[in-house]
């Protein structure tokens, strides 16, 4: 049986998971490779760090080692960040060397060109990983959905958020303890604000968006909202009025518009399926005009869930070698779709006033949101603790986001009104 070489830069935590799942199932990784596959060499930044984990292999730190070796025709990218993981992809695929990433920074802002880079050099450049951690997902919008016109998807994509968000739903916490808690833990990096200010969840969505709908997503045309603001009363409010609040990651291609794609906290309905995931849980609903609803659910991200993508694409790989076929990397976004600007989106939206207690006051509310052409579903008002105040909170339905701009600004100059205290997105079923 011929043997395939790979190299593996970088040996962290996904890193060691994929080591761990080929000493576990090289059998199997062989049989369905259709050669034997090995990783021959690990870069590492520090060559004096002791590394148990990477006896047998041959250990460097000169990327130029790895490029030059003849024997190794994949390379698996597990160092993360941009630099110098993109210029080592760039360098790899030059040299004629498929390359697998788990890398979502790299691919969000650098997918298309590499991705015709590799297709130039005859090579494949795969990233199953980079979404949903072993959640099978990228070749399923590459490959299994491809006859579908694909008009919506859903992401709950980011692990650390959606454990910190079931926590505040579970225990009325508020964000700071469950960030911590979520550190503690392991979850969250000591470093958050890629996963609580969205960024990590918004280059998630450029990817998906941009498979799901053929086209180019830049990261920068995703409008990102993280989960700072999200307080414990927000929570009890959406739990009362029948929601549960996620950080959503959502691409649409609305014909008419253009392709809008956003990351939001969001009051999403008890019954939707994705309502249900909890926890560190990751899940991506599709809708398609042929297949109709989808969903995969799963662990998004870890050692050996990543690994198990990661490996994946290595053996896919490897097959193409074993097998003597040409890579069918193909262009992976082929049209040039309208980006919807934001102000064109539509959404409901949930707001909390805190407001004088008086008479008119819920009538002047009305106005504002009436004259802005925002129609309202329901409005709330309860005492709070603050003497000769309450708190009204208002959902509306659907409406341009142009509109509820348009009935903020108009509310912020209301004398009754102290302080706007949420704008929450509302999506319904
Ligand atoms: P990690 O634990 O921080 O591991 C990264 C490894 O790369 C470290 O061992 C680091 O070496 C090494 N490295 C960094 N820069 C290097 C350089 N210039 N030369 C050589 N080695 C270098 O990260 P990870 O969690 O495994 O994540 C790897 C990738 O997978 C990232 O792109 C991440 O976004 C993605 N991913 C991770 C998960 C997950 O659950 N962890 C899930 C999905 C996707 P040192 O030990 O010297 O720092
Ligand atoms: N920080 C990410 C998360 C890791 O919390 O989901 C996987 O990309």
């Amino acid at each position: 049986m011929k043997t395939i070489k790979a190299a593996l830069l970088g040996a962290g935590t996904v890193g060691t998971g994929v080591i761990r799942v080929f000493a576990e199932n090289g059998a199997i990784i062989s049989a369905r490779a259709h050669a034997a596959v090995a990783i021959k060499t690990v870069l590492v930044r520090d060559m004096s760090k002791p590394r148990p984990e990477l006896n047998g292999f041959s250990v460097t730190d000169s990327i130029e080692d790895i490029l030059h070796d003849e024997e190794i025709s994949i390379i698996i990218e597990l160092m993360g960040g941009i630099t110098p993981a993109y210029d080592y992809m760039r360098q790899a695929l030059a040299a004629k060397k498929h390359v697998v990433t788990a890398n979502k920074d790299v691919v969000a802002e650098y997918g298309r060109e590499l991705a015709a880079l590799a297709e130039e050099n005859g090579v494949r450049f795969m990233f199953e990983a980079s979404v949903g951690g072993g959640i099978p997902i990228i070749l399923p919008l590459k490959v299994s959905l491809s006859a579908n016109r694909i008009t919506e998807i859903i992401g709950i994509v980011n692990g650390t958020t959606n454990y910190m968000l079931t926590k505040m739903h579970e225990t009325r916490a508020d964000f700071a303890s469950v960030l911590k808690e979520a550190q503690e833990l392991g979850y969250a990096e000591a470093d958050p604000t890629a996963d609580v200010d969205g960024l990590d969840a918004a280059r998630k969505a450029a990817i998906l968006s941009s498979l799901a709908f053929n086209t180019h997503i830049p990261l920068k045309a995703v409008d990102v909202t993280g989960i700072r603001g999200i307080k414990p009363l927000d929570i009890e409010y959406a739990k009362e009025l029948g929601y549960v609040i996620k950080l959503l990651a959502i691409g649409r291609d609305t014909e008419e518009k253009g392709v809008e794609v956003s990351v939001h906290p969001t009051f999403l309905p008890q019954t939707h399926p994705l309502a249900a995931v909890n926890g560190v849980f990751n899940a991506i609903f599709i809708r398609g005009n042929a297949i109709g609803e989808a969903m995969f659910y799963g662990q998004g991200a870890g050692a050996l869930p990543t690994a198990s993508a990661v490996t994946a694409d290595i053996i896919e790989a490897a097959k193409g070698i074993a097998d003597g076929f040409a890579a069918p990397t193909g262009n992976i976004y082929v049209d040039k779709k309208k980006i919807c600007p934001v102000d064109d989106t539509v959404s409901g939206y949930y707001v909390r006033l805190l407001v004088d207690d008086k008479p008119g006051v819920l009538g002047a509310i009305a106005t504002a949101f009436g004259t802005s052409q925002v129609s309202l579903k329901s409005v709330m008002q309860t005492k709070r603790e603050v003497p000769g105040k309450a708190e009204i909170v208002a959902v509306t339905h659907t409406v341009p986001h142009k509109s509820i701009s348009a009935a903020l600004d108009k509310l912020k100059t209301l004398s009754v009104v102290d302080e706007i205290k949420n704008v929450i997105r509302v999506e319904e079923c």
